[in-house]
């Protein structure tokens, strides 16, 4: 790098002068994640990469949201996930959307060969114990899977769901 060092503060306000609205082309869908935490940095990635975030609406959600927001109320759009996951997951469907899930799973394309996103797309991310269920595995059009060499049986759902929300804007 040369030239004169820009401030963090001052880089932010030359690239973001404005909170952005409903992108509406990709849509993170944590819908069976649970932890505050985890729900905080994948808002936080959404902002970043220019997706909204789709979570169901329940007292749960909208509490741990609030708490895990750190973008302090500049948040990124949000679709409220009603009157139940599978119905929202067909209403997408038939509006065009495709089904991407993040999961370990046979058949499942590797990180590396994930495609940017060129119709409109829905990430989904499995709970933190239990993963996606098996019967939403079966009806997605893609599965991606993040490949790992280490001890560990999987990442963090916050980690893995950033990966590949950054591949599929095309920012990576
Ligand atoms: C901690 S993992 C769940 C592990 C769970 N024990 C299971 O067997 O499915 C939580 C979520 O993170 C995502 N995830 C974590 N590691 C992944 C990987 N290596 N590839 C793809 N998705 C991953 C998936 O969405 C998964 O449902």
């Amino acid at each position: 790098m040369s030239g004169s060092k820009s401030k963090p503060t001052e880089l932010r306000r030359q690239r973001r002068a404005r909170q952005h609205g409903c992108w509406g082309h990709l849509i993170v869908a944590p819908l069976w994640v649970a932890y505050d935490a985890n729900l905080g940095t994948l808002l936080r990635t959404c902002d970043a990469v220019g997706a909204c975030l789709a979570v169901p609406r329940t007292p749960h959600y909208k509490e741990a949201l609030a708490r895990g927001d750190t973008l302090r109320g500049r948040r990124p759009c949000i679709h409220w996930v009603a009157p139940s996951k599978e119905h929202w997951l067909d209403e997408q469907r038939a509006g065009g959307f495709r089904l991407v899930a993040v999961e370990l799973a046979d058949g499942a394309t590797p990180l590396s060969r994930l495609e940017p996103a060129r119709i409109p797309t829905v990430l989904l991310l499995g709970h933190e114990h239990n993963g996606v269920p098996d019967d939403v595995l079966t009806g997605v059009d893609e599965c991606v899977e993040i490949p790992m060499v280490g001890w560990g049986a999987s990442l963090n759902v916050a980690v893995a769901g950033s990966l590949v929300a950054y591949r599929l804007a095309g920012l990576s």
